[in-house]
């Protein structure tokens, strides 16, 4: 089963962008470790990365139409864009947020998010982790099975 995981704006600069808050971890190196957990859920990852909302948008527009589940760091979009919660809100199988850093624990802007009331579930603050949380989350929200 397809498995989007989408990332938005300046999260390509993984690695070199304030590692004191998103850690030394390389944009590639985290691609890797969320496919090869993917791959352990019996997932085909489709992940990717954009600065641009409209292209955002068409990745959700695609996953929508194909009916794929959704991770999704929106990143800065998270905190205002209606036009990437209305895109995730038209998907027709679940959605997962995720952040590296905690939101709720940075500056006042980052603390709300327009994204997260159209997902199932946010999870934040644990760097790599939260994806490979999210990844676990999702199978055993597909598989029904609940704790
Ligand atoms: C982020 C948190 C956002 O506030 C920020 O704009 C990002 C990254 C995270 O993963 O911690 O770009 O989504």
């Amino acid at each position: 089963m397809k498995l989007y995981i989408l990332n938005g704006p300046n999260l390509g600069r993984l690695g070199t962008r304030q590692p004191e808050i998103y850690g030394a971890m390389t944009f590639a190196e985290l691609e890797q470790a969320c496919k090869v957990e993917a791959e352990k859920f019996g997932f085909d990852a489709e992940f990717k990365q954009t600065d641009d909302e409209a292209t955002l948008i068409k990745w959700l527009h695609e996953a929508a139409d194909a009916a794929a589940p959704v991770i999704m760091n929106p990143a800065a979009f998270t905190h205002y864009s209606y036009a990437v919660r209305d895109a995730a809100a038209q998907l027709t199988a679940p959605f997962i947020e995720v952040h590296l850093s905690n939101p709720a624990a940075r500056e006042e802007f980052r603390q709300h998010s327009v994204t997260a009331p159209v997902s199932i579930g946010v999870v934040a603050g644990f760097g790599l982790n939260s994806y490979l949380l999210a990844i676990s989350a999702m199978r055993e929200y597909l598989n029904n099975v609940k704790r």
